[in-house]
């Protein structure tokens, strides 16, 4: 693939710029009220999901110019690239083919013998997966496995702890537990509640070489140890999921028990592989395979759909406008859905790995920002805590709701006010209150003129915040995969639209490194030089409370 251009080289670029000048005079409720086809013309459906982009600062005009900017990019071809099996990630020299994991078929062209690859694996983790389910897989004592620990990090982690917590109604009678940090406090909360005889280890790291990883599962290992499993027990207790077989083996996981993972699939795209197999356990197989079919349908979707009708492709153009013509610094995602709250987390690695760069994909410094800082976690609860900067603050902030319209629980009506102060956010931060307004309702209170025309400009609101709402009739193994497949394609697409690599993440290795060095002077007792006096300070402190 040829590598994209600057952004600000797009020859549409000035004029999206003078463009996002001139919008003070733009009023998202206004252009609703004057444009009766708006709302449904600014809706985009595909595989399940609705995106209403309605409420954002753009009219017709802009939209249009956006679209220009995305034919300008040949976002379309890019598309075909990545879908194709092209070595998109140009720094590593690598494919990123998540798609293929999720692909029904791929006839007979060239991907086909990786797609026997990922169907054998497929197969490897149905069969897992049912006989754990089973409860054919014994533990060391001869006990059915009742729980499952998934050791990982990144995306060995936030990929299957997010669908296994988002598909919780779906699950059997297997408990999945995450651990992931290399704080013990982690690991010992998680397994002082479960017992080494029925429990089963996923060791998921496609390095086989992170440090968090590595030192849970040693611990992990000694647990069982101690518990009574000896060598030759670790079979029943441990699977690996890697592209590093040999470690693993060596950690003293037998083949039979590894499950492959490969260099063109990035941690943060992986769940779809077997890095899911803490979730194929519990949500079932038929329920796992519905996941990668719902993302297989927006795949689609997004190979096929034109530009202007392209939920992935529009998306990223908002994000683009709003982070590098508005200069919104963050990105809020708000999942009205309990099951959801993971929702954040995920994209926050999904998006900022991917997009956090600030040299275009051939090494130019770049005169844009890029990937925005990406928060959020479950509506109703940010409510009552930041949403009075969203609407009263000085920041603008575009936000994505994400609204299942139905809910798992036997509370439908309680579901109805999740649902209702989804839309009242997104209607309040749009419509805000006027100063007059907010005057009148204080004299109807009983305020007299001075006091209510004091405290006015404190109730007042601007209004004019964007939103997308991303609805769905029920969040279900199939929204689900769409939805995280959405949001990767989007990613791809403002990737493409910066002209960066999503793909690479050389930003963390330098504090690996530094932490290593660190770890071996802490442990090693000196003062070797090359290290400055701030941190040899904080070392010093540790020491005297570790003595
Ligand atoms: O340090 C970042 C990172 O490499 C992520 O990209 C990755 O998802 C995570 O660490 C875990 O890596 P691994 O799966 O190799 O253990």
């Amino acid at each position: 693939m040829v590598a994209p251009s600057l952004l600000s080289n797009y020859p549409v670029y000035p004029t999206l710029a003078s463009r996002a000048q001139d919008l003070s005079s733009f009023s998202i409720e206004e252009s609703l009220a004057t444009d009766a086809r708006r709302a449904e013309d600014f809706t985009l459906t595909a595989a399940g999901l609705e995106l209403d982009y309605s409420r954002h600062l753009i009219d017709r005009e802009t939209l249009s110019l956006l679209l220009t900017l995305a034919d300008q990019a040949s976002l379309p071809a890019r598309a075909q690239s990545l879908l194709g099996g092209e070595r998109v990630n140009n720094t590593e020299n690598r494919a990123a083919l998540h798609t293929l994991l999720r692909a029904p078929d791929v006839g007979d062209g060239p991907l086909e013998p990786l797609f026997a690859e990922v169907n054998e694996t497929l197969e490897r983790m149905r069969g897992i997966a049912n006989q754990i389910n089973a409860g054919e897989h014994i533990g060391f004592r001869g006990d059915a496995i009742t729980d499952v620990v998934n050791i990982g990090i990144g995306g060995s982690d936030l990929g299957p702890r997010l669908v296994s917590e988002a598909l919780r109604p779906y699950w059997g009678s297997v408990r999945c537990h995450y651990v992931a940090n290399v704080d013990p406090a982690d690991l010992q909360d998680t397994l002082s509640e479960l017992n080494a005889a029925t429990t089963l280890f996923i060791i998921c790291s496609k390095s086989f070489r992170t440090e968090e990883t590595l030192a849970n599962s040693l611990a992990a290992r000694e647990w069982l140890w101690g518990a009574g499993a000896d060598d030759r027990d670790l079979y029943r207790h441990f699977f690996a999921v890697t592209t590093n077989l040999d470690a693993a083996r060596e950690f003293g996981i037998p083949a039979n028990n590894c499950l492959p993972l490969w260099d063109w699939v990035g941690g943060r795209y992986s769940v779809w592989s077997a890095i899911g197999l803490s979730c194929a356990i519990a949500v079932g197989w038929e329920n796992f395979s519905h996941f990668l079919a719902g993302a297989h349908a927006m795949d689609e979707h997004f190979r096929t759909a034109e530009t202007a009708a392209n939920m992935p492709m529009l998306a990223a153009l908002l994000e683009v406008w709003y982070t590098s013509f508005l200069k919104a610094g963050s990105h809020l995602v708000l999942p009205y859905d309990h099951a959801l709250r993971k929702l954040p987390d995920f994209l926050q690695q999904l998006t900022m790995e991917s997009n956090g760069k600030r040299v275009s994909s051939t090494g130019a410094t770049l005169d844009y920002d890029t990937a925005p800082v990406l928060w959020g976690c479950a509506g109703t609860l940010g409510q009552h805590s930041f949403h009075q900067m969203l609407h009263q603050g000085t920041r603008l902030c575009p936000v994505d709701f994400v609204l299942p319209l139905s809910t798992h629980t036997d509370l439908p009506k309680q579901h109805a006010r999740v649902v209702a102060n989804c839309l009242a956010q997104s209607r309040a931060l749009m419509v805000g209150r006027s100063l007059e307004s907010a005057r009148e309702s204080l004299l109807r209170r009983g305020l007299n003129e001075q006091s209510a025309t004091a405290l006015a400009p404190h109730l007042s609101m601007p209004g004019n915040r964007p939103s997308s709402i991303i609805s769905m009739p029920a969040l279900t193994p199939e929204t689900l995969g769409a939805l995280l497949a959405l949001y990767e394609h989007r990613t791809f697409c403002s990737a493409q639209l910066w002209g960066i690599n999503a793909f690479d993440q050389w930003g963390v290795e330098l504090g690996k490194e530094i932490g290593e060095d660190i770890l071996n002077r802490m442990q090693d007792d000196t003062n070797a030089p090359g290290m400055d006096t701030a941190t040899q300070r904080q070392i010093a402190a540790w020491r005297e409370q570790a003595r």
